[in-house]
């Protein structure tokens, strides 16, 4: 066995989901488990931590076990543990790192550690691709929005972030406003399909010229003062209805201006980048409008896009598996000291 087809149990944790992967050579997923927590998010409208670190506690030993038995292997078969630890809530990252941790040293294994920002997009090497480079990489989920210079499947250069609301966290506060179930992303992609993306004029919020981080609470406020007016307590806001055609056309809006942000960035840093492929992962990669949309721009300037697969795209451990194979080839492990960071 050499580094390069080593079989590695990731474990991911950073967010709501409750996930365990074992993969071998940095592509072969040989099993991919999560537990969702929606329902217990859901009345909330969005990710509550406590509840979160909760659900990850009860879960987490439960995950990693269903990973081995599916995987067909003991922990004996393993040649690493690999873990995000960074970014995400920190309590939630807490859980899977002690529980990493545990296992690196009672089987005595190595211990690598991950950024869970690169493994997003890691999720297309995964599935066998292998873009051209440099690429541009677009991560949107429901805790970041961020682009990047990216040289190799390890080598990625942040250009922008976004400097309050993620996409993701906009399509789930939006989602709420209307009454619409969570997560919200999918919810607003599907009530989107049978309404007018020009019914209104959604702020687009560019930043200083030339910049390519992102801002989209705007945006959002700039939906709930149309659905509810802008003086409206919590409870006029929680107590709203909207007709089937009004909560089409606020979404299918919303979704524009979201989705001509992230284009028009992503295309301003190909272009100052001279990119060869367009990379896109994270949550919010799943949405069919925006994959439709990047396709054509990378089509448009002669660039590979490369999505990532639909069922790595929202949070899962098999990403972080994967790249935790490439990071062990190159020695890049950590001992029991490693730490959370949010
Ligand atoms: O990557 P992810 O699983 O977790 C984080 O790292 O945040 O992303 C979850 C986010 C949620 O905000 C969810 O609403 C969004 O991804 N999402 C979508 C779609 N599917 C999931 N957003 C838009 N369209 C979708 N189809
Ligand atoms: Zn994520």
């Amino acid at each position: 066995m050499t580094r390069k087809d080593a079989h590695i149990l990731g474990v991911e944790t950073s967010c709501d989901d409750t996930t365990a992967a074992v993969v071998s050579g940095g592509r072969h997923v040989r099993s991919s488990v999560a537990t969702s927590q929606d329902e217990l998010h859901e009345k909330f409208g969005g990710v509550v931590p406590e509840i979160a670190c909760r659900a990850h506690i009860e879960s987490i030993l439960p995950v990693i076990d269903q990973a081995l038995d599916q995987a067909e292997m003991t922990p004996d078969d393993l040649d690493a543990v690999a873990v995000s630890h960074t970014p995400g809530l920190i309590g939630a990252l807490l859980i899977g790192l002690t529980a990493a941790k545990s296992l690196s040293w009672a089987l005595d294994l190595p211990l690598v550690p991950v950024n869970h920002l690169d493994a997003h997009i890691y999720s297309v090497w995964l599935s066998g691709e292998k873009p051209d480079l440099p690429a541009v990489s677009l991560v949107v989920s429901g805790g970041h929005t961020s682009l990047y210079r990216t040289e190799g499947p390890l080598s990625h250069t942040l250009l922008g972030h976004t400097v309050d609301d993620a996409a993701g966290e906009a399509y789930d506060k939006v989602a709420n406003i209307l009454g619409l179930g969570y997560p919200g992303g999918p919810e607003i992609e599907k009530a989107a399909r049978d309404g007018d993306p020009d019914a209104m004029d959604f702020p687009r919020t560019w930043l200083d010229e030339g910049s390519l981080d992102f801002s989209f609470s705007g945006l959002k406020t700039a939906v709930l003062y149309r659905c509810v007016g802008q003086n409206a307590s919590k409870e006029d806001i929680e107590n709203a209805t909207f007709s089937d055609r009004f909560t089409a056309d606020v979404s299918a809006s919303f979704q524009e201006a979201v989705v001509d942000v992230l284009v028009g960035k992503a295309a301003a840093a190909a272009d100052r980048h001279d990119a060869r492929s367009l990379i896109l992962g994270g949550g919010v990669a799943a949405n069919g409008y925006l994959r439709d949309r990047l396709r054509n721009m990378a089509e448009e300037k002669r660039m590979q896009f490369h999505p990532a697969p639909l069922r790595f795209c929202t949070d899962n451990a098999a990403m972080v598996a994967g790249i935790g194979c490439r990071l062990l080839e190159q020695g890049r492990t950590a001992d029991l000291a490693l730490e959370a960071s949010p």
